[in-house]
């Protein structure tokens, strides 16, 4: 957060006095209103545009790129510092085509690549939401970007939207069903899985657009964490998942005995893919199943690997050091069996999942579990709240490296290996 306190501060105080009445748009019928609150939620608008703690759609979150913090807008229906002057026409540019009213290029934090597929209706139904009577209107001024001059001009992006951006809506493949469409005009235009799971390029464009492609949704590093391979390669994506365990994680974050959803992933179920109908949820299962696959060489699923731990047992009863640094075996016990169970295998239903046959576990990317022993898993799902703590304040870094490569030996893939600058790494990004 590079806001400073004193600003928020005053932003704080005086954001109740700013509040604008909503512009003097007709407000739009319930049911466009309705329908654009699900589309804006199936979109996340609000991952970007709503801070923590900040008023739904005022701005200033921070979002890290190549060149510097980039900050997501108000798009509250204030005219001033909000979008409450944008036509239908600014709005469907702005998502499309990524420039904002009056001309300025957005850079592509803004995920316009992937929004560029929104239909008119569907586009139509988001103007309403946020113009018509669906969004309170809130005075808050946008925050500049970090991006050093030269870096912060914005031409070049015109450049890069010539070389890199299809503004084309979806268009309906007829050789496949209704449903297939369906999740593929889901998984591509508003929930802009390709954004985190699609790998990028130099230039940071997503080097595919849909499942034509194999680079589509083959997994990529997204800020210390990894979105994984979720093409339908049986080892490397999610070839071995059933459609009901896809829609289950996707509405719930959680399939025993196979994943739970942590970090950003925990965050995109939780503000958007929960509130998604089970049809939708089904039809991008059907869809993700025919995404060329991918592989990255694994021998096994991510979620296949694992024993429990049995040779743990021997030290029961004895006295051991939960800050000891050079044995992972008493790291696991000292701090994780409390909730995971001595064997691993976790307790309560489910509640504290296995920790063998966990894809963060068993992944080739060790870079998820050290995100997790470090800060925890926060998810709520309708009425399901989970919790796990974090330990970047008790663990250090040799610690946790330690740690790390137990579980992995014991529950997860033995050949992944972390140390503690990786750690260190992920620890202060
Ligand atoms: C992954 C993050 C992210 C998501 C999701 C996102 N945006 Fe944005 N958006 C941004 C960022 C960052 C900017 C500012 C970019 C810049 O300064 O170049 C922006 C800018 C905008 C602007 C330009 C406003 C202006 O005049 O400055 C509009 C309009 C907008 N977003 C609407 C939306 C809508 C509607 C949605 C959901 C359908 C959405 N955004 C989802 C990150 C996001
Ligand atoms: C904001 C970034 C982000 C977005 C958007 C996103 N994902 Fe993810 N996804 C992740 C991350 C990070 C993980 C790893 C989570 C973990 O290890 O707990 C993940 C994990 C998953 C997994 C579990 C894979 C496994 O083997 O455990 C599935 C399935 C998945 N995502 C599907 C999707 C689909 C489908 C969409 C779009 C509807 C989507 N994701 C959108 C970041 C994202
Ligand atoms: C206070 C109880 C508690 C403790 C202590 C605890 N966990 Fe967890 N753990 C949980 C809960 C709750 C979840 C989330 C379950 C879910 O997402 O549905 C979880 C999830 C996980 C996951 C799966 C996350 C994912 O993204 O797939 C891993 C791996 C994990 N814990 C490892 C550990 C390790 C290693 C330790 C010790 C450093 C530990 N846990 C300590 C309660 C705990």
């Amino acid at each position: 957060m590079r806001l400073s306190l004193l600003g928020l501060g005053v932003t704080l105080l005086l954001a109740p006095l700013l509040a604008h009445p909503a512009p003097a748009l007709d407000p739009a019928p319930p049911e466009l209103l309705k329908r654009g609150e699900y589309l804006a939620r199936a979109a996340d608008c609000a991952a970007c545009h709503t801070a923590p703690g900040g008023r739904p759609f005022s701005g200033g979150l921070p979002l890290a790129t190549p060149l510097g913090d980039v900050y997501a807008s108000n798009i509250t229906p204030d005219p001033r510092t909000g979008i409450g002057n944008y036509s239908y026409d600014d709005f469907a540019r702005a998502l499309r085509e990524g420039v904002a009213k009056g001309g300025m290029h957005l850079y592509p934090a803004m995920p316009y690549t992937a929004y560029a597929k929104i239909t008119d209706e569907d586009m139509q139904a988001l103007y309403a939401y946020f113009l018509r009577g669906g969004v309170d209107a809130v005075a808050q001024a946008n925050h500049d970007s970090d991006i050093p001059w030269p870096l912060n001009m914005r031409w070049p992006l015109a450049l890069w939207n010539l070389a890199f951006h299809e503004d084309q809506t979806y268009q309906a493949n007829p050789k496949q069903s209704e449903a297939w469409n369906r999740g593929a005009y889901l998984v591509q235009g508003p929930a802009h899985c390709g954004t985190c799971h699609t790998p990028r390029g130099l230039a940071f464009q997503e080097k595919a657009l849909d499942e034509k492609d194999s680079d589509f949704l083959a997994g990529a590093a997204l800020g210390g964490w990894y979105a994984f391979n979720i093409t339908a390669d049986t080892h490397s994506g999610i070839g071995g998942w059933s459609d009901a365990e896809l829609v289950q994680y996707l509405k719930t974050g959680r399939v025993a005995g196979k994943a739970q959803a942590a970090g950003p992933m925990a965050e995109a179920v939780q503000h958007s893919f929960q509130y998604l109908s089970d049809a939708d949820l089904q039809a991008m299962a059907t869809y993700l199943r025919s995404v060329k696959a991918v592989s990255d060489g694994e021998r096994k699923a991510r979620f296949a690997w694992g024993e429990p731990a049995d040779e743990v047992v021997s030290l029961r009863g004895q006295d051991f050091d939960p800050q000891t640094r050079d044995d992972g075996a008493r790291l696991f016990l000292g701090n994780c069996a409390s909730c995971h169970a001595w064997s691993g295998d976790g307790v309560k239903d489910g509640y504290y999942p296995m920790l063998s046959h966990n894809t963060t576990v068993g992944a080739q990317q060790p870079d998820n579990l050290v995100q997790v022993v470090l800060n925890g898993v926060k998810r709520k799902t309708g009425e399901q709240e989970v919790f796990m703590p974090g330990f970047a304040g008790s663990l250090d870094d040799q610690q946790i490296a330690t740690l790390v490569n137990y579980l992995t030996n014991q529950f997860g893939n033995p050949a992944v290996k972390v140390d503690s600058a990786r750690v260190a790494a992920i620890r202060q990004p």
